[in-house]
């Protein structure tokens, strides 16, 4: 019997959607058939994911939403499920990288990476989960959280599955970058330690860990010191060369699929061509 990936029927968030990684998976998950609602906050990707709708036949829709700014990001959930319909698969994907020693990091700096890589997609996961609950998305009084049902298991049948990266596990060589590092291990103990808390509620939460992919994000190491940095990270990666975004996108239409994943929750994925393995 052949493998198919069909989301035919299933309609999939993904932050930061319309560029990079965020557009690989948006692309993956269009030529699989899925209702694709994502979002933006400085490059509205509306041009280049009305070209994708139209290859693949289906619908993208796009929203501005900066992942820092909690109210917004809970309007969109409420609003990307009353005019798409109720999401299935929620991608926390975007994030921002910052190459700093740790004695010339500036307090807002800090805040930057922490409210964009850690704080923004937990706020996602817990609006998409309170909604899916039937509670108010956003936590409107910490007295007065409002309540899950309680009583049977629930089988909503939800997946989340967050971009985070192997610089959660390894440091990262020879740039200096503290915050990130440790908002991408923030970030996959979150995945880890929701699995455990909402795998009652039938919602899996896993985490994709890449190495170097070819994106904006790499592309432009500071003139100087910086000039090396590229052919390092490629010497440190046993296959050579960085990944093109295409091969993450692709294992997370995998990792979503309630087929073959059904059983996988609060697990880390790492696909870094072998960096972590020297
Ligand atoms: N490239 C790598 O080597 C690598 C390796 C491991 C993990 N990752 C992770 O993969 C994810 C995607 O990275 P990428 O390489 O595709 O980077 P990228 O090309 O720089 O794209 C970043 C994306 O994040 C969005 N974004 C940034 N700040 C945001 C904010 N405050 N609110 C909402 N969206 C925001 C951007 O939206 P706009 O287009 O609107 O600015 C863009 O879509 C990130 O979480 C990154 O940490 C990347």
């Amino acid at each position: 019997m052949p493998v198919t990936l069909d989301y035919n029927g299933k309609t999939v968030f993904i932050t930061g959607g319309g560029r990079g990684i965020g557009l690989a998976i948006t692309t993956a998950f269009a030529r699989a058939g899925a209702t694709i609602i994502i979002t933006y906050t400085s490059k509205d990707p509306k041009e280049v994911v009305s070209q994708l709708s139209e290859e693949y036949k289906v619908p993208i829709h796009v929203y501005h939403c900066p992942g820092e700014n909690t109210e917004r990001v809970n309007e969109v959930i409420d609003l990307a499920s009353r005019e798409v319909g109720e999401v299935d698969v929620v991608v926390p994907n975007a994030g921002v990288s910052l190459w700093r020693d740790c004695v010339d990091m500036s307090d807002s700096e800090l805040d930057w990476i922490m409210k964009t890589n850690l704080y923004a997609p937990m706020t996602l996961c817990r609006g998409f989960a309170r909604h899916w609950l039937g509670m108010s998305t956003a936590v409107k009084s910490s007295e007065d959280p409002g309540k899950p049902p309680v009583g049977e298991k629930l089988n909503l049948n939800k997946r989340i599955l967050c971009v985070s990266s192997i610089s959660g596990i390894v440091n990262m060589n020879p740039q200096r970058q503290v915050a990130y590092n440790v908002s991408k291990a923030g970030l996959t103990m979150a995945c880890k330690s929701l699995a455990g808390e909402w795998a009652k509620y039938g919602i899996t939460i896993n985490s994709i860990s890449p190495g170097y992919v070819a994106t904006d994000m790499i592309k432009d190491p500071p003139p100087g010191e910086g000039r090396e940095w590229a052919d390092k990270w490629r010497k440190d990666t046993p296959v050579d060369r960085f990944a093109d975004a295409s091969e993450i996108g692709r294992m997370v239409v995998l990792m979503c699929s309630s087929e073959s994943s059904s059983f996988m929750t609060g697990h880390d994925l790492v696909i870094d061509g072998g960096f972590t393995t020297y």
